[in-house]
Formats: structure tokens, C-alpha cells, sequence
């Protein structure tokens, strides 16, 4: 049977990446249904929501969800933003572990990003007097799900996890750790360590190379993920796999719509080639499928790099390359 992947390309840059993921995807020796739904800035244009209820139906009964990116300066102090779309799209599929991994010279680590509770999903409003207020909100089972996930992950690599929150503050983070503590119990073959987000930020930016996987918060790892990508070299290249229990996963690139690039054929569109092999690899089990497409992206980094990485390939010399090395090496 054919695996459907519904694809949401969104805004800016998205829909220049997702239609080279498209044309990789379909190139390879696959039986996959591909079909495309408007999600984002471009939803709200069309039909005025950013997560009309028909994509949302496309996406609970897909295989798998690939993602561009979403927003733009155009839909900023509008009533529904591009960004409520990707927000509830994520609590809709339950998607809880964002495996966001930073791959560069010594560095290879993980982050296991909580994705559906946290900050981005507490209690919100305005008070009488104007105070503007947004709640961070963890039931311990929420933690211990991310942490059983971020310990098998961890078993799978370097069988170190750090567990990175605000314990030294916050009440949620002292439970969190808590939590931590007893599940690492039923993974006693993994060496469990805790740190505190201000100091492990630093870290990551002095000696990326220390760490193996992590996991935290879902504030916390949308901006460490973003650190990691710094120094890795850049958000052109950062993917992500967003994995529930069950039901489709969402496959996004960790960085945005780009609009100050959009449109000028400088996006990169490694990123999104990295998280369609993450699909690949956690979506499909087509592990084989996922290295020939890293390894077709290795190659057109070094023969079409794009001006984000100092080069001067564009969108379409980058997916050139990678086609000609896939067909060559992987196609059908
Ligand atoms: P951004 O990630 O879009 O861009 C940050 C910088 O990185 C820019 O200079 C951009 O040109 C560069 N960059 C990002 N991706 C690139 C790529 N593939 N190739 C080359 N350069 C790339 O972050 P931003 O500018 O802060 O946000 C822009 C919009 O995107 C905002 O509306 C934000 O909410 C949204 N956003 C969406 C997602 C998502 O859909 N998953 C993620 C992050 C930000
Ligand atoms: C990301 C993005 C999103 C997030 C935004 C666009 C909602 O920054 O995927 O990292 O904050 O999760
Ligand atoms: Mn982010």
C-alpha cells in the first residue's frame, strides 16, 4: 500500500524547500501518495484560518506530515497568526518529542524537545489591569512520557541524557527533574545528568562537542535548538522529527519562513531534505532510503552551497545536485 504524506508548505521559503523535498521524495523507490494543503499565513489569505479543518483531517489520516515553515511580517498583529496554526497542529497529533539533532566537526547531539505542554500551552490572558500573562503547565505524566522517549533515544546513541531546566527557580522544573529521576530507574544502562538552561546554553556555544542527547522543556529547546544550530553552521541546515505515540509525525525544519531571503533562490533547502530522511528513518523504517538522501545532501553541500553557508548555489542548483547524485546512486 502507498504511503500518503500530506504535504503543508506554508509561507516565505517554505513552499521554495517543500517543493524540492517533493521532487526528491518522489524520485525515490517508494510508493508514496503526496498531496499538498494549505497551512499558515497562506490558509488565513485563502480561507482564514491558519489550520482549516480539512487540512487538519488530510493530516490525522496521512501516514506522515512534512512541513516548510509558516509566518511573515504580512500576517504580524493580525487576530490569528500563521504560528496558532503550527501550534495546534501539534496538540491536534499529539506530536510531544521534537528529536531536534545538531550534526557538525565533533558535534553530534540531540535535542529532545517537549512539544505540546510547557509554556506554549498554559494557562493565558489579561488581567483587569492590563497585566498580559503566559503560565508554564507540566502534569507529571506529560514529563515522564518525553523522558521515557528521551531515554530510549539516549540507548540508541551515547547512552548519556542531560536534562536541562530552571530547577533552581521554577516549580515545574524541580518536578520535572523529579520525574526525570525515576524514570532514568527503568534505564539504568543510561547515565542521567541534570543542568540548568542559563549555563547549558553557554556550554553548547563553548564545546558544542560535550553533549550527546538532552532533553527539556518546550521553550527551552525551541531556543537551544536554535543555539545548537549556530554552531553547527546555521538554521539552513537544522531538521526536526515531531513524534507522537501513534498517528503521523511531523517532519519541520527548526527554522522559519525566512522572509528577508524569500523569493530570491538563496534558501537552502537542507534542512528540509534532512527532516524528510528523518521521515524516512522514524516515519517509514526506511533507514537505507534516509542515508542516501543524507548522503546526497553531504554531497550538494560541498558542490552547490548556498549564500547562507558562504556559497553562491541557489535553491535549485542545491536540489540539482542532490537529484543527479540520487539518481545516480538510490533511484529507482
Ligand atoms: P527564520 O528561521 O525564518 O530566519 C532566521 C535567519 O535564518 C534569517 O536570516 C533567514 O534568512 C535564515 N534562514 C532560515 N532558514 C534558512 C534557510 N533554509 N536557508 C538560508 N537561510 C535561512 O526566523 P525569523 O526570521 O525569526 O522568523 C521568520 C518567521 O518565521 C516568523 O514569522 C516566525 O514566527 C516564523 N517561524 C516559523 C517556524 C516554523 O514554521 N516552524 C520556525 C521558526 C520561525
Ligand atoms: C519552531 C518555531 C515555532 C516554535 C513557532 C513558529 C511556533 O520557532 O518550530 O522552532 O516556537 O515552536
Ligand atoms: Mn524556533
Amino acid at each position: 500500500m502507498a504511503y500518503s504524506v500530506v504535504c503543508l508548505p506554508g509561507d516565505g521559503i517554505g513552499p521554495e524547500v517543500m517543493a524540492v523535498a517533493v521532487r526528491v521524495l518522489t524520485a525515490l523507490p517508494l510508493e508514496v501518495d503526496v498531496s499538498e494543503q494549505l497551512f499558515g499565513g497562506a490558509a488565513i489569505d485563502a480561507v482564514g484560518s491558519p489550520l482549516p479543518k480539512e487540512t487538519l483531517a488530510a493530516c490525522r489520516r496521512a501516514d506522515a506530515v512534512l512541513l516548510g515553515a509558516v509566518g511573515g511580517p504580512r500576517w504580524d498583529g493580525g487576530l490569528v497568526r500563521p504560528e496558532h496554526g503550527l501550534i495546534d497542529l501539534r496538540r491536534e497529533l499529539d506530536v510531544y518529542a521534537n528529536l531536534r539533532p545538531a550534526i557538525g566537526e565533533g558535534v553530534d547531539l540531540l535535542i529532545v524537545r517537549e512539544l505540546v505542554g510547557g509554556l506554549y500551552y498554559g494557562a493565558r490572558g489579561v488581567r483587569e489591569n492590563g497585566t498580559v500573562f503566559d503560565t508554564c503547565e507540566y502534569h507529571p505524566s506529560q514529563v515522564a512520557r518525553v523522558a521515557r522517549r528521551a531515554f530510549e533515544l539516549a540507548r540508541g546513541r551515547g547512552r548519556k541524557l542531560l536534562s536541562v531546566d530552571k530547577a533552581n527557580v521554577l516549580d515545574t522544573s524541580r518536578m520535572w527533574r523529579n520525574v526525570m529521576n525515576e524514570v532514568a530507574k527503568g534505564y539504568p544502562d543510561v547515565e542521567l545528568r541534570h543542568g540548568l538552561v542559563d549555563s547549558v546554553a553557554m556550554q553548547i556555544v563553548m564545546n558544542p562537542g560535550s553533549f550527546d542527547t538532552l532533553v527539556m522543556e518546550n521553550t527551552f529547546g525551541d531556543i537551544l535548538s536554535d543555539v545548537a544550530a549556530g554552531v553547527t553552521g546555521g538554521l539552513g541546515l537544522a531538521a526536526s522529527a515531531s513524534l507522537g505515540d501513534s498517528g503521523p509525525g511531523i517532519f519541520e525544519p527548526v527554522h522559519g519562513s525566512a522572509p528577508d531571503i524569500a523569493g530570491t533562490g538563496a534558501a537552502n533547502p537542507a534542512a528540509m531534505l534532512r527532516s524528510l530522511a528523518l521521515f524516512l528513518d522514524h516515519g517509514l523504517g526506511e533507514n537505507e532510503l534516509a542515508r542516501g538522501v543524507e548522503a546526497a545532501v553531504t554531497v550538494a553541500l560541498d558542490q552547490a552551497p548556498t549564500p547562507d553557508l558562504g556559497g553562491t548555489g541557489t535553491t535549485q542548483d542545491f536540489a540539482d545536485a542532490v537529484l543527479s547524485y540520487l539518481t545516480a546512486e538510490v533511484a529507482r
